[in-house]
């Protein structure tokens, strides 16, 4: 399965769930034994949970997590103890039991009332920490990313006006119900050195299709904010189980 812009060899199948995540945990371990700092944007949703339960479970000692700061791709506009927090998530299931220093999580403030400015001192944040590439935007060393069963990807939902953003790299967004939302823009997704969409179970199989084997009906709609996913240096990687895959 292969798409225009994704080679191949970037789509992976696993037979099942838990090794897609276990392909994606040892890509960090990988990552963070490479350099003094290490930059990592995590992801929400279901499946995302699952490889942070088995990093916490399983790589508490083989990742540098000294090394990793740990941002996110996304967030809700709920407070950080919220059950739908994606801060919340990484933070119940994996960054509490990893021994990561709390100064290198860096969560979006996504509760604040003016999320304007909240969008702006994240990018800040980015930009102080993260190094910039040969464009001057930064490059995450891995971003993690989930798929909608639309095709949204982070809080980049289809027809929105934030899939345009040429300049900032984080801006705010609304789900389709109306809610708000803090995104990474494309330009900062698109900059990162390595990307790996991480998908899994049988629901995800027709957006999947969609996206990585696109048929007519694709090709005369504009492409879906997964497919807009692109990085321009680096490393793109589909992660998916058989089921996500269509080949269950
Ligand atoms: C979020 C996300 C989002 C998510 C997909 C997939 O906060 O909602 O970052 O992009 O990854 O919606 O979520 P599921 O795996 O739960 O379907």
């Amino acid at each position: 399965m292969s798409a225009p812009g994704v080679p191949a060899d970037g789509v992976h199948v696993f037979p099942s769930a838990g090794e897609a995540v276990e392909h994606a945990a040892r890509a960090l371990v990988a990552i963070s034994a490479g350099g003094a700092r290490c930059s990592l944007a995590l992801s929400g949703g279901s499946t995302p949970a699952l490889l942070y339960w088995r990093l916490a479970e399983g790589y508490r000692d083989a990742v540098r997590w000294d090394r990793v700061e740990a941002f996110f791709g996304d967030e809700r506009a709920v407070p950080p103890d919220h059950q739908d927090s994606n801060y919340r998530l990484a933070q119940s299931i994996l960054l509490s039991r990893v021994g990561i220093p709390p100064a290198q999580v860096h969560r979006m403030a996504a509760e604040e009332d003016d999320l304007e400015a909240a969008a702006r001192r994240y990018q800040e944040e980015v930009r102080r920490l993260v190094p910039a590439g040969p464009g001057g935007v930064p490059q995450f060393d891995l971003i993690w990313l989930g798929l909608g069963d639309d095709g949204h990807t982070a809080s980049l939902f289809p027809a929105s006006r934030v899939l345009e953003e040429t300049r900032r790299l984080v801006a705010v967004s609304e789900s389709p119900d109306g809610r708000p939302r803090l995104t990474f823009t494309l330009p900062l997704i698109n900059a990162a050195k390595r990307i790996q969409f991480i998908v899994t179970g049988m629901r995800k199989a027709a957006i999947v299709r969609k996206i990585l084997a696109p048929g007519p009906a694709e090709a005369s709609t504009p492409p879906l904010p997964a497919a807009r996913v692109r990085p321009r240096a680096g490393a793109l990687e589909w992660l998916l189980d058989r089921e996500a895959a269509g080949q269950a």
